[in-house]
């Protein structure tokens, strides 16, 4: 065969795949039949191969709409961001694993990458550093509206309001309708801040002052020196606590529709500038049944140890469905096999504690508790696996940070994950966000007055 011939058949073969596969893309259809009425709906398939069933026009249709509480089989929108298969324990962002980032890149490179969609150059990089480094200053006014927190006020509360006060001192960012430039200004802004606000946070949690952030600094070392520095007086670091923290924030970068960027997503559909999105955001974050689950492994495992270390015990208070306990830092909506980011969080917890010399007796209650749920027939049958909290408290606690501050660090390496989902829903041009309900209430009722009642 000549080799002109071999290169047609190829190009046929090509072709004709090519064409095979985009037509089962674009014809592939699902039928619904309602009342004897057979209803044709479209099926959108992802780039990796995931399947949906529009149902956006289901109601014009048919006076039908679909319920699904807690979202846990609804697509909200389609999104270019991250990829997690959940059964199979992958996780990606942009297209990039998660494990390679980890390793390689840095978090400000990872940010980009999530906000803007590619590996910045290193010039983009280098720009895109020194913009947000000129950021990292606070408007002093702000402390004054600081002040007024107790000292003993929940970080996470603190933040929230913080971030959302950034809206009244930066009001030239408040409209979402910016242009590129100005829009780009708002977000390294934002990344600029939040170190600097958290910092604060910590210093007030100490009752100490604030240290500033240093122009001779990068982004992970600024932090951690206005978090354990002190004023005129910076602090070295070990290559390995810069480094676990460098993991950290990037492994929590970004984790596609969970409930707190949802959230920020539809606060954001409303027009609602980036601050308060954001805001909205770290709220959500908040609770121990997403973010907040860190701070409250901890609890668990010092409640554990005070208790004697007996795993046995919580297992079964775990598994009882007459006790509300339930063992934090495993399970996920989505993974179903294991999550990958605690895979590596649990290495770099063995690692960073051994370089730091640091016994915690509380991290062989957890890998002892990891091993008896593991071989246990209910969190088999549940396929509940530790999720990414589970081993990320007892770095962040050997590292200095008390268990308020888990959550506000989760945060902190969320930010670029949540700027990216607000700004997508943005260019994407996504309508508000406005789930329908079923009614359930009483139906006309005749108002009794207040003395007949
Ligand atoms: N301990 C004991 N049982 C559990 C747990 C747990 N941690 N998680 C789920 N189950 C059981 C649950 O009782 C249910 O059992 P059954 O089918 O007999 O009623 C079954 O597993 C399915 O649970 P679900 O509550 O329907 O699952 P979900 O997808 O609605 O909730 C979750 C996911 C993460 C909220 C839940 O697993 C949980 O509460 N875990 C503990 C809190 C936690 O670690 N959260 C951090 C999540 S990862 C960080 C993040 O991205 O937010």
């Amino acid at each position: 065969m000549s080799f002109k011939l071999v290169l047609s058949l190829v190009f046929l073969i090509e072709f004709y795949t090519f064409v095979y596969t985009r037509k089962l893309i674009m014809s592939e259809t699902a039928s619904i039949n309602l009342n004897g009425k057979t209803l044709e709906l479209s099926v959108i398939t992802g780039t990796e191969n995931e399947k949906a069933i529009d149902i956006s026009k289901l109601r014009d249709q048919s006076g039908y709409i679909t319920l699904d509480p807690g979202f846990k089989n609804t697509g909200a929108t389609k999104s270019a961001i991250t990829f997690l298969d959940g059964e199979k324990g992958i996780l990606k962002y942009r297209g990039y694993k998660i494990e390679e980032l980890a390793e390689k890149s840095t978090f400000l490179e990872v940010a980009y990458l999530l906000i803007y969609g590619e590996l910045p150059s290193k010039q983009v990089l280098e720009k895109f550093r020194s913009d947000i480094k000129g950021q990292m200053m606070v408007h002093e006014d702000m402390k004054n509206f600081f002040a007024g927190f107790p000292s003993k006020s929940h970080p996470m509360g603190q933040l929230s309001c913080l971030v959302g006060a950034l809206s009244a001192f930066y009001p030239e960012s408040l409209n979402p309708n910016q242009n590129e430039e100005e829009e780009y200004q708002t977000i390294v802004n934002l990344i600029g801040k939040m170190p600097t606000i958290v910092s604060w946070i910590q210093k007030k949690s100490l009752g100490h002052p604030v240290v500033y952030p240093k122009k001779d600094l990068g982004y992970i070392d600024n932090f951690m020196n206005m978090i354990f520095g002190e004023v005129n007086c910076d602090k070295i670091f070990d290559d390995a606590v810069l480094d676990a923290m460098r993991v950290l924030l990037i492994l929590h970068a970004d984790h596609e529709q969970n409930c707190s960027a949802s959230t920020v997503r539809i606060v954001g559909s409303s027009n609602a500038n980036l601050y308060a999105s954001i805001s909205a955001g770290i709220n959500a974050l908040w609770g121990p049944l997403h973010g907040g689950a860190n701070q409250a492994v901890i609890e668990m495992l010092e409640d554990i140890k005070k208790d004697g270390g007996d795993v046995e015990k919580y297992l079964a208070k775990a598994k009882d469905k007459n006790d509300p306990f339930r063992l934090m830092g495993f399970g996920h909506r989505v993974y179903k096999n294991f999550d990958p980011r605690a895979k590596i969080i649990k290495k770099a917890a063995d690692e960073v504690l051994e370089k730091l010399g640091v016994q915690d007796p509380v991290l062989d209650i957890a890998k002892g508790l990891e091993q008896a749920a593991l071989s246990d027939q209910y969190f088999i049958d549940r396929k509940l696996y530790p999720n990414v909290d589970f081993y990320s408290g007892i770095i962040y606690r050997a590292l200095g940070f008390n268990a308020e501050m888990f959550t506000v660090l989760f945060a902190l390496g969320r930010l670029p994950g949540w700027i990216a989902q607000w700004k997508e829903m943005r260019d994407n041009k996504e309508p508000i966000g406005r789930p329908r309900q079923v009614y359930t209430g009483e139906v006309d009722r005749e108002y009794v007055d207040l003395e007949n009642r």
